[in-house]
């Protein structure tokens, strides 16, 4: 296979350089260590492989009623159970190890895919987007998203016709996200689309995430963001989209069926079977805004939805 890497210390300080990176390079000078020996010592990241491809130029045509949310916020308050169940994973999260991350591309495709997640990135046309995310447990935050729409993998991947669904996985491995050790968990995370969806526009895998990679409890090196469905949906840490004729058993569906089905559409006016979904509060504030119907993205998706039983597409 051709390896595409290009370490990001062979570039020149000029070209846009993250600030993680700038930051070990500091630490790493201030230290008097030379960059080649620090890169040849083990345990001394200079960054993944795909670190300089940010920041990605913006696609206006996404836009926002509420404003960004605070950095700090979105990547200390987080959902991802493979590190445990509370909000505060984040530093749980930084023992993942992201690079090298293969990706496995298969199922009713015309040819089988495994490719280095850096690798597919550096292939994919990236810009960043403003997505509002709303989650089931009322929630919401707006993020300035960088990565690639879905609809460009599922195209390099070739479906066959009978494919009609894309079920996608998170990673599995309890010795580093402890929270896999819970052995009640149907892992690993599956999360699915209809192939609809997924070529839907909206739909997108974020690889980065305010002019950066995307930062380990965020879901790096490759997470889904489809904004107008509940946050569950958006699966994190993917290793493998595969593409079947089988309506997939998303890990929510399989933990809680009664209250987590397989689409999962935001609509204010379909209450949780706990709690109402008519609100939600934002990141960083006190009070509570009203939800929107399919969370503001009603214009680009209702129709995927249009004749299908009501009981069905918004839980
Ligand atoms: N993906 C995996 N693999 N594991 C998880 O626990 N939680 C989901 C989703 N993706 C989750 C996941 C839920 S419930 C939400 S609301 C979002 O991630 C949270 O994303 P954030 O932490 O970046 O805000």
């Amino acid at each position: 296979m051709l390896i595409r890497r290009r370490p990001s210390w062979a570039l020149p300080e000029s070209a846009a350089t993250p600030e993680s990176v700038m930051l070990s390079r500091r630490s790493l000078l201030a230290g008097s260590v030379g960059l080649i020996g620090a890169a040849a010592m083990p345990g001394l990241a200079l960054g993944a492989a795909s670190d300089d491809l940010y920041p990605v130029k913006r696609n206006d045509s996404f836009t926002l009623d509420r404003p960004i949310s605070d950095e700090r916020d979105v990547t200390t308050y987080n959902n991802y159970y493979e590190f445990g169940s509370s909000k505060n994973i984040w530093q749980a999260a930084q023992a993942l190890k992201v690079e090298p991350w293969q990706v496995i591309i298969d199922g009713m495709v015309e040819k089988e895919i495994r490719i280095d997640a850096h690798d597919l990135i550096r292939k994919m046309p990236l810009e960043e987007r403003l997505y509002r995310h709303r989650c089931v447990e009322r929630w919401a935050m707006a993020v300035p998203w960088s990565g690639f729409p879905l609809k460009a993998l599922v195209d390099m991947a070739k479906p066959t016709s009978g494919a009609k669904y894309l079920r996608m996985e998170t990673f599995k491995d309890a010795s580093v996200a402890t929270g896999q050790r819970a052995f009640w968990y149907p892992w690993p995370y599956v999360e699915g689309l209809t192939i609809e969806e997924a070529t839907n526009e909206l739909a997108f895998i974020a690889t980065g995430m305010y002019g950066k990679p995307i930062p380990k409890q965020n879901g790096a090196p490759l997470r889904l963001a489809v904004p107008w469905k509940y946050g569950f949906k958006s699966i994190k840490g993917i290793v493998r989209f595969n593409f079947t004729d089988k309506m997939p058993t998303s890990f929510w569906m399989e933990v809680l069926g009664s209250e987590y089905g397989f689409y999962a559409n935001v609509n204010p006016g379909v209450p949780h079977r706990r709690w109402s979904q008519a609100q939600e509060q934002l990141l960083g504030e006190s009070t509570y805004r009203p939800t929107l119907m399919y969370n503001g993205y009603e214009e680009q998706v209702a129709h995927l939805y249009k004749g299908m039983p009501q009981n069905k597409i918004f839980y």
